[in-house]
């Protein structure tokens, strides 16, 4: 198989495990072209891309913005804070305005699940979701995944947990997707509150004790707390849930081996993780951020295949 089963990016539920190795396969070649002194290809050269950003996001926008320049398509970036979207602007008329300008792809991030998937149905252009509320964030958990792949050489039979806030996390959901879908084993492990009812329904299991659910695991994925989309207390105090949930120096030497620390990042230093633990040689975050940039090369490369 050489083309993606979708014409859009919506989330890692709509892909195959075909889709995934393919992604990783032309990200394999994308790393090696950025890390040469030329990093540029001219593929995309015919091509314009708006990434358009309802939500905040550092890593996210500056990755893809990176990855359609490193392939030579013409790029335009839209704030939502700094638009007409403040002057009671819809989505749908801001995006058909954004492709009259002969637009062929659309980077969004916004704060509704599913503002990627009502998109692609009622404009014409190629939709990849940057991140929808608490539902999906596909290219985080390609990246994740392709990070694993790259770390340990495999991502089947690998025991992942993955720890934090659960409920509020798109970047759970996806990497839940995209692990099953590869055949790892996963785990997910936090406070009851932060679980979402029914979370084995998605295959994976649930483990409330930190110290258990590490022992067990080949890599330990740390999440924040999703603040901004807390609406009640989930937890008595923060301390309280560093105590119980927050990785530390101290806890990883106690362990009976070795695991591989990743965190999707922005990320609270002293609350789910030190910063002895994510400075550390265990830590990939970085390499999740530098193998960001192939995936999104990768992911967008595809898609414009479809467009062609
Ligand atoms: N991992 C992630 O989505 O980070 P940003 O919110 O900074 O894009």
């Amino acid at each position: 198989m050489s083309e993606l089963s979708v014409k859009h990016l919506l989330g890692i539920k709509y892909l195959n495990e075909s889709d995934i190795q393919l992604i990783f396969e032309t990200a394999d070649h994308f790393k090696e072209v950025i890390n040469r002194s030329i990093k540029k290809v001219p593929s995309l050269r015919d091509i314009t891309i708006a990434n358009i950003f309802f939500e905040n996001s550092t890593r996210t926008k500056l990755s893809f913005e990176l990855a359609e320049k490193r392939l030579s398509a013409d790029v335009i970036n839209f704030s939502a804070s700094q638009s007409s979207v403040k002057k009671g602007e819809t989505l749908i008329d801001t995006v058909n305005n954004i492709l009259s300008m002969k637009v062929d792809m659309v980077v969004m991030r916004h704060p509704n699940p599913g503002a990627g998937i009502f998109l692609s149905k009622h404009v014409n252009a190629s939709i990849v979701n940057a991140g929808d509320g608490a539902h999906e964030h596909p290219t985080q958990a390609l990246l994740d995944s392709y990070s694993i792949r790259e770390k340990l050489g495999d991502v089947a039979g690998k025991n992942v947990v993955i720890v934090g806030d659960i409920l509020h996390s798109r970047v759970a959901l996806s990497n839940i997707f995209a692990l099953k879908l590869q055949g790892a084993n996963v785990k997910v492990c936090g406070p009851k509150t932060l679980l979402p009812k029914h979370v084995e329904s998605l295959g994976v299991k649930v483990e409330t004790d930190l110290r258990k659910a590490l022992n067990w695991c080949d890599v330990a994925n740390m999440l924040r707390i999703q603040n901004e989309r807390l609406d009640i207390s989930y937890f008595p105090t923060t301390r309280e849930y560093t105590q119980q949930y927050g990785v530390n120096k101290t806890l990883l030497n106690s362990l009976d081996k070795e695991i591989v620390i990743m965190h999707p990042g922005p990320i609270n230093r002293g609350v789910e993780i030190t910063s002895d633990v994510a400075d550390s040689k265990q830590s990939i975050i970085l390499n999740q951020v530098e193998n960001g940039v192939a995936i999104r090369m990768a992911v967008i490369y595809l898609l414009a295949a479809k467009i062609k």
